[in-house]
This record gives C-alpha cells, sequence and structure tokens, in this order.
C-alpha cells in the first residue's frame, strides 16, 4: 500500500497532528521538529523510532516528506511553509494561514510559483457535528440564509502573558485571530461562502494590557473584537469573540443562521453540541432540537491523507485561508480607523480571487 511521507513542526496543537499520522496506516510519520527538546521526548515517546529535530530545515533534507503540518507561532506560518514547498513538500497549514493578508497571498503565490500545495487546517469544518449542519443547511430547509450570528466568548480566558499569542508581531492580533478564525470560517461556510464587501470591526484593549502590564510583560493586541461583515448576495454577518469579557459563563460559543424559511441555531449542550432548527409547518412555529455525543471528531490529517492519495478535494484550501485574512485585515483596519472598509477597493487583487 502506498503511504504518504508526513511530518510536523512545531509541536504544541501540532503534537495531534503526529498523533493522527502515527495512527494512519496510510501514513509514515517520517519526522517532527520542534525548538523545545521535552516536546520532542514527547513526540518520540508517542511514535516510538520517529526522527526528531530541534532545526526544521535539517529535519525537511533529511525526511524529504511529501506534505508537512505546519502549527507554529502564526508569524512563522510563512517562512516555514515557503521552506517546505522549496523543499518538494505540500503544506497543511494551522489557522489563521499567516499574520495578515499580505503573508497569506505571499505563501499562495509562492506555491504557484513551486508547484505546490498549500491546504489549511480549518479545523471546525472537520467536526462532524458541523458537517450535519452544513448537511442541513444544504437541503434547503432554511430557504435562502441572509443572516449569521457567531460569538466564542471567555470570560477570563487569556493566554499566558509573555508568549507570542499576545505579542501582534508574532500573532497578528488577539482572540479575533485566535478563536475568531474558527466561528467566523463556519459561519461563513455554512453560508456558502459568500463575497464579503463591507467590514466593520471594533477591538477593545480594558483588561489585558493593563493586566500584563503589571506583571511587566509584553501583551499588544485586543482582548475583545466585534463586527459586521456584509456580503455581495446581501446576507449579513454579526460576530463577538473574547478573550477576556465579563459573562456568567466561563466561556460561550454560539451560532445562529437566519433564513427565509427557517433558522438554525448551534451551540455546546450537556451532552455536546446541539442543533435546534425552528420553521413553519403549515401554520404551526417548529423547534425540533437535535443533539451530536461528546467524542472525538476524527482528525483532519487524516482526511488530508486520503485527499492526497485518492485525488481528491480537501475542504479547506488556500482560497479559504486568504478569504478569512482579508476579513481578518479589513477588521482590524477598520478598528483601527473608526470606519467601515469597502473590501474591493480595500484588497483589490485578494477579492478578485475570491
Ligand atoms: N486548529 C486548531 O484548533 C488550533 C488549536 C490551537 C492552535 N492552533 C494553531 O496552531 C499554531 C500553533 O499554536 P499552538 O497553540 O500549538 O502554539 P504553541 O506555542 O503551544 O506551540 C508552538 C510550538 O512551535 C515551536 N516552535 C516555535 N518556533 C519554532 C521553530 N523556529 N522551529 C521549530 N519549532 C518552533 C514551539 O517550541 C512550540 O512547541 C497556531 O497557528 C495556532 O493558531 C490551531
Amino acid at each position: 500500500m502506498k503511504q504518504l511521507k508526513c511530518a510536523v513542526i512545531g509541536l504544541g496543537m501540532g503534537h495531534n497532528h503526529l498523533l493522527s499520522y502515527q495512527n494512519n496506516s496510510r501514513a509514515e510519520l517520517v519526522g517532527a521538529a520542534d525548538l523545545d527538546e521535552k516536546k520532542l521526548d514527547r513526540a518520540e515517546v508517542a511514535a516510538p523510532g520517529i526522527r526528531t529535530f530541534t532545526d526544521y530545515a535539517e529535519m525537511l533534507r533529511e525526511t524529504q516528506p511529501d506534505v508537512v503540518s505546519i502549527a507554529l507561532p502564526n508569524s512563522l506560518h510563512l517562512p516555514v511553509a515557503v521552506a517546505c514547498m522549496e523543499a518538494g513538500a505540500d503544506v497543511l497549514c494551522e489557522k489563521p494561514m499567516s499574520t495578515d493578508l499580505a503573508g497569506a497571498l505571499e505563501m499562495q503565490s509562492e506555491a504557484e510559483r513551486l508547484g505546490r500545495t498549500i491546504y489549511m487546517n480549518l479545523s471546525q469544518r472537520f467536526n462532524p457535528f458541523h458537517r450535519a449542519a452544513r448537511k442541513l443547511v444544504g437541503s434547503g430547509v432554511l430557504g435562502e440564509v441572509y443572516h449569521g450570528y457567531t460569538s466564542w466568548t471567555r470570560r477570563d480566558g487569556m493566554p499566558g502573558f509573555g508568549g507570542w499569542f499576545g505579542q501582534k508581531a508574532l500573532s497578528g492580533g488577539g482572540p479575533l485571530i485566535d478563536l475568531g478564525v474558527h466561528r467566523i470560517d463556519i459561519a461563513l461556510w455554512l453560508m456558502g461562502n459568500p463575497k464579503p464587501v463591507t467590514v466593520s470591526g471594533v477591538t477593545h484593549h480594558h483588561r489585558g494590557i493593563p493586566l500584563a502590564r503589571k506583571q511587566g510583560k509584553v501583551f499588544d493586541v485586543e482582548d475583545f473584537a466585534s463586527g459586521l461583515v456584509r456580503f455581495e448576495n446581501g446576507a449579513s454577518l454579526l460576530f463577538e469573540i473574547s478573550w477576556a469579557g465579563f459573562q456568567e459563563a466561563h466561556e460561550r460559543q454560539a451560532l445562529r443562521l437566519v433564513g427565509t424559511e427557517g433558522g438554525l441555531e448551534a451551540e455546546p449542550g450537556a451532552n455536546g453540541w446541539e442543533l435546534v432548527l425552528s420553521h413553519d409547518v403549515g401554520n404551526v412555529p417548529m423547534a425540533s432540537r437535535m443533539s451530536a455525543p461528546k467524542g472525538n471528531a476524527p482528525y483532519s490529517c487524516e482526511e488530508l491523507v486520503d485527499s492526497i492519495l485518492d485525488g481528491t478535494d480537501f475542504p479547506a484550501t488556500a482560497r479559504d485561508g486568504i478569504r478569512m485574512q482579508i476579513i481578518l485585515d479589513a477588521l482590524y483596519t477598520s478598528a483601527e480607523s473608526g470606519h467601515e472598509i469597502d473590501v474591493k477597493s480595500f484588497a483589490p487583487a485578494a477579492f478578485a480571487l475570491l
């Protein structure tokens, strides 16, 4: 049986990629790289016999992988993706594609120059629950979806101060580019990926910066963001994302789609994620609640291996990464300027790719 030679760079989140390749009979896990030797030790325990490296360039030379998972601080996605592609590998890039739109576009143009493919780990698209929601929306039961609302809000969920997540040069931003990517992507995906035409964003910095300053730590990103995106088809998406913001629950996620024939709400319930479908049957308003049991979803890497070996489509592409990055850049620019951003004139080349 043909096996795909897979490797992983960055072993925080990347450890899950490693486990997925290790447990896949169609994948040969050829190497893993991280600067942190403890993470390499953990990889060796999880995947006995794996070759580990502190220098990813050496790993690429020594192991010649077909595909590499990149799970590094966001500012390293671009240079490391280019190095992997120059070494002849395709790339599964963790979200977000880069710290900004320029980085995402450069990554894609390097992929074209080198004849390689970037796949995106927009991981919530691989969750069976979201797949079920997409099937439901695709069945037409909501009619035309004209509005979406999504949120992921934490009361006190700031990453540890001093790390890369809180430094704009390394991360690109705060919870918007961290948690917001997931929620906005899923909403867009369920709405059929309409083209964004205007974007209005607000970011707040009331909690993180003063707390970090007290500890003498660098932290220069927002801790709360909200915004509105309008789409070419007339639809709208409203969102709220936070690492810190007073609310009763420690953490809350929600999604709501409103269509001409019905509505869909999705949120975590006591026994797993739940979908609530509202529509009229005759003149009677009806609501049906469906729940998906808790449990581990099959990992995106599993689907990636099958896609590459079988030549089938992978459901999260560079174009999806670029679409998200246009929205993020426009939201941050809107927040800084205090004005709504017209996407077509803000990023004409990227807009044309959508
Ligand atoms: N899809 C998801 O659900 C999900 C979840 C968490 C994180 N992520 C993404 O994964 C990426 C990594 O996030 P994380 O939470 O694992 O961060 P992390 O800080 O826990 O892990 C990053 C790892 O990269 C290593 N590293 C840094 N520079 C390196 C270099 N030059 N060479 C080799 N290794 C290096 C660090 O030692 C660290 O182990 C980010 O882009 C993040 O947005 C995605």
